[in-house]
């Protein structure tokens, strides 16, 4: 599907956004390792959290889902889990992927893992590496550094790991792993990535604890059951708040987000460019914090230079933060974020691509990108590279580009937020 955008007038409105896409993922994960059943409000039914679904159904588990969007499963406890009787397809998700390799690698059957071609680009030696350290019996793709990978699911050893990288998916794999193995399991981060499943655990009874930046886990105990609801998801408001903040004339409200420190270090990012951002109506959900988030444009915002450091809490922010540098008095530098080179697409090479299609003047880093910005982006056509949030950015920059962009392969925006477009028009009618 392509889909074309232009310079629109104003955004104005009150908008509610989708669930948030990691939390559903762990939601359905750790409900179908716990005994009983947990009732999901408001689970983002987005082709990634479907694979997790599918993916848990296929080993054995109950999932029962209503109209209204709340989703019955009905775990069967750690041990709980059937062999499948084909092989798991991830589809695009990596959290899909590197968390259930965690769980398949401490139950005692054979299990395949793959997914589509982009994820099986993607790194999962990342996984595979510590998961051996604790015992696990897993071959994959050039000797497991890429899906297919497959599993002979065994009791595991506890460990002390130390990643070379802050990824809560390789985090949280290893905290499952953890929950399968013989005593206490410690994963120590270089930075702090998200934290949902360190808060679902223990809501669930899990002997989880938090120290800086380390993270302990003991094997054996059962996870109780928890009926959880899904706030809406941060990284998707983004490109909402990104568009309120450039289009002339935009006041917006976003209803319910998910404002978990551990994701939202764009709204540092946006105070230090002088945005007008508020949280409002700050509460608490399932364990989770949560407010509205109101955006106003003022036309006056400034460069910024983000490192290392912050990479973690904007880590799915990046491509809409490029976007948001376009509109900024000066040169914004990102770096240190070499990941972005290894997600659904390279994000960095995405973007400096197709945002110099549209005339931005930009300098691409092995670890990050410089932008100059305050230009006026002209329209033209431009490629998703089959992710997500690469199309959404596109199409946040189309909203101030002269003339009409074409954004190819727009689809892909149903991984983690269907219905986009239409959410996008309803505010400029
Ligand atoms: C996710 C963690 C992040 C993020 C991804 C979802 C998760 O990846 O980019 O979209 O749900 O745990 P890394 O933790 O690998 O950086």
């Amino acid at each position: 599907m392509n889909v074309e955008l232009g310079k629109v007038g104003n955004l104005k409105g009150e908008i509610v956004l989708p669930p948030d896409k990691s939390i559903s993922h762990r939601a359905v994960m750790f409900a179908s390792l716990a005994k009983g059943k947990s009732l999901v409000k408001n689970f983002l039914r987005a082709e990634d959290p479907l694979s997790t679904m599918q993916a848990f159904r296929n080993l054995g588990i109950t999932i029962q889902e209503a109209e209204s969007g709340n989703v019955l499963v009905t775990g069967k406890g750690l041990h709980g889990l059937s062999e499948p009787f084909d092989v798991i397809n991830c589809g695009n998700s990596g959290t899909t992927a590197r968390l259930i390799s965690g769980v398949l690698a401490g139950n005692p059957f054979f299990s395949v893992l793959t997914g589509d071609d982009s994820l099986k680009q993607r790194p999962m030696s990342r996984v595979v590496l510590p998961l051996r350290e604790m015992g696990a019996d897993i071959s994959g793709r050039a000797g497991g550094k890429y899906l297919p990978l497959s599993l002979n699911g065994k009791p595991l050893k506890a460990t002390d790991h130390s990643l070379p990288v802050a990824s809560a998916q390789v985090k949280s794999c290893l905290i499952l792993a953890g929950l399968y193995a013989d005593g206490t399991t410690s994963v120590t981060e270089p930075y702090k990535s998200r934290d949902h499943t360190e808060r679902m655990l223990a809501a669930m009874g899990a002997g989880i604890g938090v120290h800086g930046l380390t993270v302990s886990i003991a094997g054996g105990p059962h996870l109780n059951a928890l009926d959880m609801s899904v706030p809406s998801d941060f990284s998707s408001a983004a490109f909402f708040m990104a568009a309120a903040l450039i289009v002339p004339g935009s006041e917006v409200l976003i209803k319910s987000v998910g404002i978990n420190p551990t994701r939202t270090g764009l709204l540092e990012v946006l105070g230090e460019m002088g945005a007008a951002v508020e949280l409002k109506n700050r509460q608490d959900v399932s364990g989770e914090p949560v407010a509205d988030i109101y955006c106003r444009y003022e036309g006056n915002l400034r460069a910024v230079k983000v490192g290392k450091e912050k990479i973690p809490s904007i880590i799915d922010e990046f491509p809409v933060l490029c976007v948001l540098a376009t509109q900024a008095e000066g040169i914004t530098e990102i770096r240190g974020a070499e990941e972005l080179r290894v997600k659904e697409s390279d994000r960095i090479k995405a973007m400096a691509s197709e945002l110099k299609k549209l005339g931005v003047e930009l300098e691409e880093y092995p670890d990050g990108i410089a932008i100059q910005g305050r230009t006026e982006p002209k329209g033209c056509d431009v490629e998703s590279y089959g992710d997500h949030r690469i199309a959404m950015s596109m199409a946040i920059a189309a909203l101030v580009a002269g003339g009409k962009t074409t954004i190819h392969n727009a689809s892909c925006v149903d991984i983690s937020f269907p219905g986009f477009f239409e959410t996008l028009r309803a505010l400029h009618r």
